[in-house]
Parts: structure tokens; C-alpha cells; sequence
């Protein structure tokens, strides 16, 4: 399962890169506001940062808009992939950039339905909402396991990046479903290192060891 950090935070991706578990970067329109910084040259800078794909949403809604924005997202690095929204439009605009060889990330994604249509239109990824769908009393992880299902079936190329992800347990289901791809918050991917019993054990072995009263190289 490959990791993606879901952030426009430059020092969450540089930390994520470092201990070597970030395979990609996925943005959003909300991330880039909240980073403060400009929305072009942040993509561009987190492209240069990151060697895997890293999303860039169109902030358009008409089909010629999104295919103008979605170029010049593309243009600013080989490694972007253009994020569009499952719309009419944007899958439209979905199959004239899989011609031109440009790949996208179908966004907001809430039905098996809208992610057969994504996948038809040619799309790199399909990102299913799971968070967002828990937080209005659906069951999130459902649609992943439907998506991944349909998908294997007809043999779609489109990878499922599971999106919207809250906590740890959405990490484990997703890969137990053999989901393609997560996309985490950087507190998600710091939680999924913790385990109180790996902070005592540790504490003990270095407790332990100390009282010998030996250093490193002594034996
Ligand atoms: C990722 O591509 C999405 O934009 C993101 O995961 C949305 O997450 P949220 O529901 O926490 O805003």
C-alpha cells in the first residue's frame, strides 16, 4: 500500500520524506488556503520536494476552465496529477487529459456509482471520501470495499486512493481491503507508529541497561 501525505504543510513532507513513508502528496484548495501560501508555486514547490505524484486540484467547474487550469497544474511538474471533482464536467475533462496523457485524481467521491464513471472516464485515481461519508452516519469503508471490488472485475487501471482518513483504523481497514493507495493526514501517519507497550518496552530496556552502570562499547 503506498502512503501519501494529504497536506500543503512543506515541513509535515519534508519530515514524512525522512523517515522514508511518503510515496506522494495530495492537496486540496482548504490545505493550500490554510498553509497561507500561493496556490501555483506551492503545488510546484511540493512537487520538487516530493519524487512520487502529488495532486493538484482545479479550482474550476466549467469543462474548458478545468482542462485550461488542469494544463497548467500539469505543466508545472512530470510528477503532478491533476485533481479533478466527479462532475459531468470534470470527467469529461478527465478522458480529454488521459489523451493528452495527463493523469488525474477523480475528487470527492461518495458512491460505487460516481467511481465506475471515474474509472471509465480513464482516471489515475478515484478518491473515495471515507471520513466525510462516517461523519454523516455512512459506513466510509463500504465504498472502499465496492470500489476495489467493481475495479477488479472489469480490471480498471484506476488506482483507489482512500481519502478523508481520520485515524489509524482507516489505514488497517483500507489495506485489508487492498485498497491501492491512502492518503493521510501527517498526525494519522505519526499515530500509526505509536503503541503504548513499544514506549514502555523501550523504557524498561534502557532502564534496565543503565543500571549496569556500562556504557555502549563496554562489556
Ligand atoms: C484528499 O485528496 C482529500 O482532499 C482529503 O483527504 C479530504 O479530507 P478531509 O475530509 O479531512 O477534508
Amino acid at each position: 500500500m503506498q502512503f501519501f501525505l494529504d497536506t500543503a504543510e512543506i515541513q509535515e513532507i519534508q519530515t514524512g520524506l525522512d523517515w522514508g513513508m511518503v510515496d506522494g502528496v495530495t492537496t486540496n484548495p482548504s490545505l493550500i488556503a490554510k498553509s497561507g501560501r500561493p496556490y501555483l508555486p506551492t503545488v510546484q514547490a511540493i512537487a520538487k520536494l516530493v519524487p512520487g505524484p502529488v495532486s493538484g486540484e482545479v479550482l474550476a467547474t466549467e469543462y474548458n476552465e478545468i482542462l485550461t487550469q488542469g494544463r497548467r497544474l500539469s505543466g508545472l511538474a512530470e510528477n503532478v496529477v491533476v485533481k479533478v471533482p466527479l462532475t459531468p464536467a470534470g470527467l469529461r475533462a478527465v478522458a480529454t487529459f488521459k489523451k493528452e496523457g495527463i493523469r488525474t485524481n477523480v475528487t470527492l467521491c461518495f458512491s460505487a456509482a460516481q467511481a465506475l464513471l471515474a474509472a471509465k472516464a480513464g482516471a489515475a485515481y478515484i478518491s473515495p471520501f471515507i471520513g466525510r461519508l462516517d461523519d454523516v452516519g455512512e459506513e466510509g469503508m463500504e465504498l472502499v470495499d465496492q470500489v476495489v471490488t467493481i475495479y477488479h472485475n472489469y480490471g480498471f487501471d484506476t488506482k483507489v486512493l482512500v481519502a478523508s482518513v481520520r485515524s489509524p483504523i482507516h489505514i488497517i481497514q483500507a489495506a485489508s481491503l487492498g485498497a491501492d493507495v491512502a492518503t493521510l493526514p501527517f498526525k494519522v501517519l505519526e499515530q500509526l507508529y505509536k503503541h503504548p507497550l513499544t514506549d514502555v518496552g523501550l523504557d524498561r530496556f534502557l532502564a534496565d541497561w543503565k543500571k549496569t552502570g556500562k556504557n555502549f562499547e563496554e562489556s
